[in-house]
């Protein structure tokens, strides 16, 4: 290579580095006030995540759903289950190729099943809805190569409503 090409290299090298370093490593605390609009961007992006803060949300939230199920406050299942749909969305639109089994698995048809069984406050129906929720959970790990995920407690039995602890005599 030619003296010439070298410093071509090497400068090409020394700026494109950086550009990619400077999105996590910054010596200004800063972080988003101190960047240019791009850079800026381009963290809240990356530090907002992509499908995994929404599952971490939603399994949260799910473990939530259990307790009140358990506790019979259906009012309080239906407040997580209705965040647990938005927290999806939220994923959804950060990777949306993820959208066709979202809608085809959960939300068209078990999330709204299980909306609409709150509201009846019948214990069998929301029995019911709630099995084949936690089943399209499951599926939807499967269909998107996911499976291990399955396999640990909040996962791997549906919510009983007889899980709810016998209240102690005073
Ligand atoms: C689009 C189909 C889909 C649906 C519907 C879905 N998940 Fe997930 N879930 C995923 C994928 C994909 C991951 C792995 C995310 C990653 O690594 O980016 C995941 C990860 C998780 C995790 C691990 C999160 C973490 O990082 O700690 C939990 C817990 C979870 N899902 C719970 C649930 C529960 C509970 C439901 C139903 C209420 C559900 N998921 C519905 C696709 C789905």
């Amino acid at each position: 290579m030619s003296p010439t090409r070298w410093i071509i290299a090497l400068l090409v090298f020394a700026l494109a580095v950086p550009a990619t370093a400077s999105l996590t490593k910054t010596a200004d605390r800063h972080w988003l006030t101190g960047a240019d609009e791009k850079t800026r961007l381009e963290r809240l992006e990356h530090y907002l995540g992509g499908f995994s803060s929404a599952m971490l949300e939603t399994g949260l939230r799910y473990g939530h759903v259990r307790q009140a199920v358990a506790d019979e406050n259906w009012l309080l299942a239906d407040y997580h289950w209705k965040k647990i749909a938005d927290a999806i969305e939220n994923g959804l639109m950060k990777r949306p190729a993820r959208r066709a089994n979202a809608e085809a698995i959960f939300l068209e048809g078990p999330w709204k099943a299980l909306d609409v069984a709150w509201a009846q406050d019948d214990t069998r129906a929301v029995e019911k809805a709630l099995h084949s929720a936690h089943q399209a959970c499951l599926n939807c790990h499967v269909a998107e190569k996911v499976a291990f995920i399955n396999d640990q407690p909040l996962l791997r039995k549906t919510p009983k409503l007889e899980e709810k602890p016998k209240e102690k005599q005073p």
